[in-house]
């Protein structure tokens, strides 16, 4: 039967003192096959998953010469031909992780940082092309005593390994393990976060590029909500231009998390403070056991939401100084509501279905892209008739829907604050944040503890080591 399931094979040999032995080696969906004889059972078998490793050999114009897998603690070497092996390698590359990153790569200057991590870019020796490489440090995953920064490592790798490939998502190529560090290997975005793209421009964007913009953003997250795939952190950081000052294609990246939407999933109150949905922020586990939190893809779409209402505006949706006010203002959707004139009914109604603050009737990335292209305003305004009788100019609070939240909940401001005691990037608001210098905001998570340990990550001076042999 697993013959049926081959999908490369090839012949490698292991070097002996006397004489070599030869094996026939099969690649299926899961494992690497190695036997002496078609005949005979597997004497090798590598399950492809995280916590295996393979090595590589490389020789002259590298060239790999040798791959190596552990076999009752020993590494055992298989000699191969190259073209062969590179196809291996190519087959296996997103779901183990390989040792020996420098053999491959060299690496070039750092091009982003997040919570767990630095983004270098990185050059193939053979062939030139760059790659950005995610380094999450293992002194960070080891600092929680729990399995928690690993477990959500491999969920994010699961998670961006299942995602169909998509223009506006990004691609995951290889993993890597080093010594101190793991390492995510993606395309390479030339081009900067929206973030800065709509910072670095002084005016407003015009109404095609908005349109653009929402567009790819809807196409890539309707991808994933297709695959049943929540995002939980959609902002604008967190989406990059493929060139630089050009919207023609924008890729949603950081799936860290994002999570396969199952009733098991655990409740956290997890996305970045002046994009979570408001339901998130209004549940409170305890007061509410019987009520199972579950969360929908209709969160990401208020994150979009978000998004949106900065690029439409050049304001963040909610102005706070201070983490407790934003969180606040977050969860009772608390922003100055005002029609912006600058563009068109469609985006302005859009928008507004998309800060919908009942998950029931905010607008779903179909919905939202039916719109966009067929440009009907009647929809829209059909669908939101309870909420358009709303003060234009001032702020507001969207009246809590009564058919999904029976009554308002507390706000679980305890326990947000003491989670969130240690980070000092929610005591100022983002435009604060820019200004000293930093031009993200991380994301968090309570439960799963997504924390900021910025000295457990590697110093930019020492960038150029970060890459081991
Ligand atoms: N493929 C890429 N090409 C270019 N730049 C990238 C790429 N991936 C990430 N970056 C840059 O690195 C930054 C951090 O990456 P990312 O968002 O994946 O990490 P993160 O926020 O730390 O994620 P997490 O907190 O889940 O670990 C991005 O905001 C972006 O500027
Ligand atoms: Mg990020």
């Amino acid at each position: 039967m697993e013959f049926d399931q081959v999908i490369f094979c090839c012949e490698v040999i292991r070097k002996h003192l006397i004489v070599n032995k030869h094996y026939h080696l099969q690649l299926l969906q899961n494992k690497i096959l190695i036997r002496e004889n078609l005949e005979h059972i597997a004497k090798y078998e590598v399950v492809l998953n995280l916590k295996q490793q393979i090595s590589w050999k490389i020789g002259e114009n590298h060239k790999i010469k040798e791959f190596g897998i552990r076999y009752n603690n020993k590494l055992k070497w298989f000699k191969g031909i190259s073209d062969q092996l590179e196809q291996l390698k190519q087959r296996i590359s997103n779901k183990i992780f390989m040792t020996g990153i420098s053999n491959f790569y060299s690496s070039h200057d750092q091009i982003g940082t997040g919570a767990s991590c630095k983004v270098i870019m990185i050059k193939d020796y053979a062939t030139q092309i760059s790659y950005a490489a995610k380094c999450v440090s293992k002194e960070y995953i080891r600092k929680k005593k729990t399995s928690d920064r690993f477990d959500r490592l491999v969920n994010e790798i699961e998670i961006l390994r299942t995602l169909k490939q998509h223009p506006n998502l990004i691609k995951l190529q290889e993993l890597y393990e080093g010594e101190n560090s793991y390492y995510l290997i993606f395309e390479y975005l030339e081009g900067e976060t929206l973030h800065k793209f709509i910072k670095n421009r002084g005016h407003l964007l015009t109404e095609p590029i908005v349109r653009s913009i929402l567009q790819q953003l809807l196409l890539g997250i309707r991808q994933c909500h297709q695959q049943n795939i929540i995002h939980r952190d959609m902002k604008l950081e967190n989406v990059v231009l493929t060139k630089l000052n050009k919207i023609d294609n924008i890729k949603i990246i950081d799936f860290g998390l994002a999570i396969f939407n199952t009733p098991e999933i655990p409740f956290s109150i997890c996305g970045t403070p002046g994009y979570i949905a408001p339901e998130i922020l209004n549940y409170e586990e305890n007061k509410y056991k019987s009520e199972k939190f579950i969360y929908t893809p209709q969160i990401d779409m208020f994150g979009i939401g978000a998004m949106l209402y900065r690029i439409m505006t050049r304001e963040p949706l909610f102005n706070a100084e201070k983490t407790k006010e934003l969180l606040h203002k977050n969860q009772k959707c608390l922003y100055t509501k005002r029609s912006i004139t600058q563009y068109s009914s469609v985006l302005n109604l859009i928008l507004q279905g998309l800060l919908e603050f009942n998950p029931k009737k905010r607008i779903s990335a179909d919905q939202a892209l039916e719109i966009l292209q067929s440009q009907s305003i009647n929809q829209i305004t059909q669908r939101n008739e309870s909420t358009n009788n709303i003060n234009q100019t001032e702020e507001f609070q969207i009246q809590t829907s009564t058919d999904v939240i029976q009554t308002p909940y507390l706000f679980p401001n305890r326990k947000i604050k003491t989670e969130l005691a240690f980070l000092h990037s929610y005591h100022i608001n983002e435009d604060r944040i820019c200004q000293s210098g930093k031009s993200y905001l991380p994301s968090f998570s309570i439960r799963q503890s997504l924390d900021i340990e910025h000295d457990s990550l590697i110093e930019e001076t020492e960038r150029d080591q970060v890459l081991e042999l």
